[in-house]
């Protein structure tokens, strides 16, 4: 099923047992020493997160740097990823430090701060979803594969993707910051989650397409660690 070595498939039932699986991924690199995590954001993480706030893990000397923000929204807005952390995880478990970006702070100022973030911290493990059309982040086709946090404008395929979220697609954000491509790549080790038929075509292609930045999810494969875990459904097409 699986044509590139690189990357270790694990197809689970449904989301609820990849977030266990995730979830035993996460408490492993725990025991293993990890001090820095990279988090997403999106439906797809959910279920691990839940997994998380219902155990006894101790996050209290890892430092959280998540992936991405919208531009104009301030933290306490309802659909601002800061919020969305808070909810998910942060608010139930204490960590040395969370990063994520500020989507007020000026362009200039917020890339070269999350860079430097990055780069004094680097990641231990990068959890990611993808977007339908394979984006990582924010990083949508057609990024620099050796991007590093940028102000991004997102393609109408993710503003009708994430519109769900907010009362009508024009109250959607039209760009982010986003960790670049370069910087997801520099963890030492990447989890990829995936669940649903509508991944199922950017899975196949990150898989087992050609290394293209009009696939941005293409380029884990010339990383040394990663793991999908996705479901029946994301893995329909591999
Ligand atoms: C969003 C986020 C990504 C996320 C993706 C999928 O736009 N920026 O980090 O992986 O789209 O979201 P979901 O998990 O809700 O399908």
């Amino acid at each position: 099923m699986n044509s590139n070595k690189n990357i270790e498939i694990v197809v689970v039932k449904d989301a609820k047992e990849g977030g266990k699986k995730a979830f035993e991924l996460v408490k492993q690199s725990l025991e293993d020493g990890m001090k820095v995590i990279g988090l997403p954001t999106g439906s797809t993480p959910e279920t691990m997160y839940a997994e998380l706030r219902n155990s006894d893990l101790d996050f209290s000397n890892v430092t959280a740097i998540n992936l991405d923000e919208y531009i104009g929204l301030p933290a306490d807005h309802e659909q601002s990823y800061a919020h969305f952390m808070k909810e998910e995880l942060y608010d139930t478990k204490p960590f040395k430090e969370t990063h994520i970006p500020d989507g007020l702070a000026s362009e200039e100022e917020e890339t070269a701060r999350y860079n430097k973030v990055i780069e004094d911290n680097p990641i231990d493990l990068q959890i990611l979803g993808i977007g339908t059309n394979a984006h990582l982040g924010f990083n949508e086709p057609g990024s620099s594969f050796d991007s590093l946090t940028e102000k991004v404008e997102l393609t109408e395929d993710t503003i009708e993707a994430n519109k769900r979220f907010f009362e009508s697609a024009d109250e959607v954000p039209r760009y982010a910051y986003s960790m670049g491509l370069a910087s997801i790549m520099s963890a030492d080790k990447i989890l990829l989650l995936a669940y649903g038929e509508n991944k199922a075509e950017a899975i196949a292609n990150a898989v087992n397409g050609p290394v293209t930045e009009e696939v941005p999810a293409s380029i884990l494969q010339k990383h040394k660690d990663v793991v999908f875990i996705i479901d029946e459904d994301a893995a329909s097409k591999l």
